[in-house]
């Protein structure tokens, strides 16, 4: 059994969606704790009715980024994770906190990667007008919303959406992106070589 902790600042959807796959489809893993930076986090809930361990570290409570991150790589490896699952954490982990957890580490964003990393990826878009969005799911890299791609789901831009309603549709599909991603790296199906993710059973890569 692989052991997966969640770090989540808000409502926590992915993390329910990561969940609820692990267990309906029984991977060979269980989430063992959900860690937030904000107390208030909605996601704690949910963890906790389902007899999830959780954990908060308060950004505020420190004085630095390197103090913050360091007592929550102490809470999180408390846990033994294999893997580290970044679901809607909205600190920026330092490199420090990055290295030691390199190679087990994934986040999710709401943009096609490489393109808008950071905040207002939705409005960014609309006012690029581009045609296209979506949502990432890749290996945490020191730098900001960067690193090998594992998956990504493709949505169109329509007409008239504003970043509320792209962001329900890209949502939709980090749901299903997200989940998939973590199931394939808790069976080792993925393989990094080079900066290039390959699902090693040719598994598609791209939601459409
Ligand atoms: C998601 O859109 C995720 O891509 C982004 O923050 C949002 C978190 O939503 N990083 P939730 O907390 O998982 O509901």
């Amino acid at each position: 059994m692989k052991n997966l902790v969640i770090l989540i600042s808000g409502r926590g959807s992915n993390m329910e969606a990561i969940v609820r796959s692990c267990v309906a489809e029984q991977w060979p893993a269980r989430v063992v704790a959900v860690v937030s930076n904000r107390p208030d986090a909605a996601g704690l809930k949910f963890a906790a009715d389902h007899g999830i361990a959780t954990a908060v570290v308060e950004h505020r409570a420190f004085a630095s980024r390197e103090l913050f991150d360091a007592e929550l790589a102490r809470v999180v490896e408390g846990f033994a994770p294999d893997l580290v699952v970044l679901a809607g954490f909205m600190r920026v982990l330092g490199p420090a906190f990055v290295r030691r957890f390199e190679g087990r580490m994934l986040n999710i964003h709401p943009s096609l990667l490489p393109l808008f990393p950071g905040l207002h990826t939705h409005q960014r878009a609309i006012d690029a007008g581009c045609k296209l969005a979506g949502a990432t799911v890749h290996f945490v890299t020191p730098e900001l919303d960067h690193g090998p791609i594992v998956m990504q789901s493709v949505v169109p831009l329509r007409p008239g959406d504003d970043a509320q309603a792209l962001s329900q549709r890209v949502l939709a599909t980090e749901h299903v992106i997200y989940p998939r991603a973590v199931r394939w790296f808790v069976q080792g199906a993925l393989r990094v070589d080079g900066g290039v993710v390959t699902h090693t059973g040719g598994e598609p890569q791209l939601l459409l």
